[in-house]
């Protein structure tokens, strides 16, 4: 039984700090990401879910995109065998870019919830607001000759299939990915169920304080991907000017005084923010460490603020891939030349 496991790594929990969404739901402050990157198996990643659960996660972020939903399915059945809750987990997974086209909002969620052996989702992203995609593994160069830009009666009709699902207990709660705060307004104005939470990029070096801001002042709870500034993130999302968040001097001087790897800090630092982080590692040691770092020796209020000028507004993941004929470069793709 998992729960009579006395681990030394775990962390009950109980102490690991939570936050509230649309209708009082509450969820943990941070979760575990599942995507390989490229770089870790399937079945590393479904071994890293179960370790994970042992050590305390409660929030596990899935995709369908990421290829391994069956396997962690496999996972999450052992996990309620062994005499956790349904109720106890916070499951969340994303309708891919290649199902946004009318009912395949749907069929995705249907296969999703197949593969990970569930009655419903806790919480259903839209992973990209447009419908561009690349296959598996695509190099850094490539363009799909069909990708297009944002369409907002596009984006909408995926929207209200998302709102069917919730509509049909499918899933509990809507959420949206890789957004601005301008699709944000559109869909705020047009959605009859609003997001309950906006998955986005937020590390050190990248903070998006308007974003985050926006998201606070509108009940929309952000959920912070690649928080450790993902130095396993695939190439096609490298380039050379990328700064690295865990040899930034100020983390790497407070992990110092923490006597902590300077991810942990990264991890510390967005949930005592408020951020809900989902940082990644098929490691025990890294993963039990991650969570373990909620719920102790945290970050003084002026380790908190010799962070905030760690912001280089360096987006890491600038979705080169998904470029359309015509953008002038990635920046269209956040609505940074409006
Ligand atoms: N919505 C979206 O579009 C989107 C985009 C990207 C990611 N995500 C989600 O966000 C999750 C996290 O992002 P990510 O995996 O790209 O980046 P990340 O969590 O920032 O970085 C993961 C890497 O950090 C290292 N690490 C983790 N914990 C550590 C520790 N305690 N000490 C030392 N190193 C540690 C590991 O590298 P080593 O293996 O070298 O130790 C691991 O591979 C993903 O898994 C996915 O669920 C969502």
């Amino acid at each position: 039984m998992i729960n009579s496991k006395i681990i030394d790594d775990s962390t009950d929990p109980i102490l690991v700090p939570q936050r509230s969404i649309h209708g009082g739901d509450k969820l943990p402050g941070i979760g575990m990401g599942t995507f390989g990157s490229d770089r870790f198996s399937a079945e590393d990643v479904a071994a890293a879910v179960k370790g994970a659960s042992e050590v305390g996660f409660r929030l596990f972020d899935c995709a369908s995109v990421y290829g391994n939903e069956h396997l962690i399915g496999e996972v999450f059945h052992d996990v309620f065998k062994s005499g956790i809750r349904r109720n106890e987990l916070f499951i969340t997974s994303k309708v891919w870019n290649d199902m946004h086209g009318k009912g395949n909002v749907l069929l995705s969620c249907a296969k999703t919830l197949k593969d990970l052996k569930l009655d419903y989702l806790d919480l259903y992203f839209v992973h990209w607001p447009f419908p561009n995609f690349h296959p598996k593994g695509a190099p850094p160069d490539y363009h799909n000759k069909d990708a297009r830009s944002y369409v907002h009666e596009e984006y909408m009709e995926t929207w209200y299939q998302m709102e069917r699902l919730v509509q049909a207990g499918l899933v509990r709660h809507i959420g949206t990915s890789n957004m601005t705060i301008y699709k944000l307004k559109l869909l705020l104005h047009d959605a009859r169920i609003a997001p309950s939470a906006n998955e986005m990029e937020l590390h050190p070096c990248f903070q998006q304080p308007e974003l985050f801001d926006f998201c606070i002042a509108h009940g929309i709870q952000p959920v912070g991907f690649c928080p450790i500034g993902s130095p396993t993130r695939p190439d096609r999302d490298k380039t050379s000017d990328d700064v690295v968040d865990i040899l930034d001097p100020v983390i790497v001087k407070i992990a110092r005084i923490h006597n902590v790897h300077p991810a942990v800090i990264c991890v510390k630092w967005a949930v005592q923010r408020g951020q809900i982080p989902i940082p990644f590692s098929i490691y025990r040691s890294e993963y039990s460490s991650n969570l373990k770092s909620t719920v102790n020796d945290l970050l003084t209020n002026e380790e908190m603020e010799a962070i905030k000028t760690v912001d280089k507004g360096c987006r890491l993941i600038k979705g080169q891939v998904f470029m359309w004929e015509g953008a002038r470069d990635w920046t269209d793709l956040w609505d940074m030349n409006i």
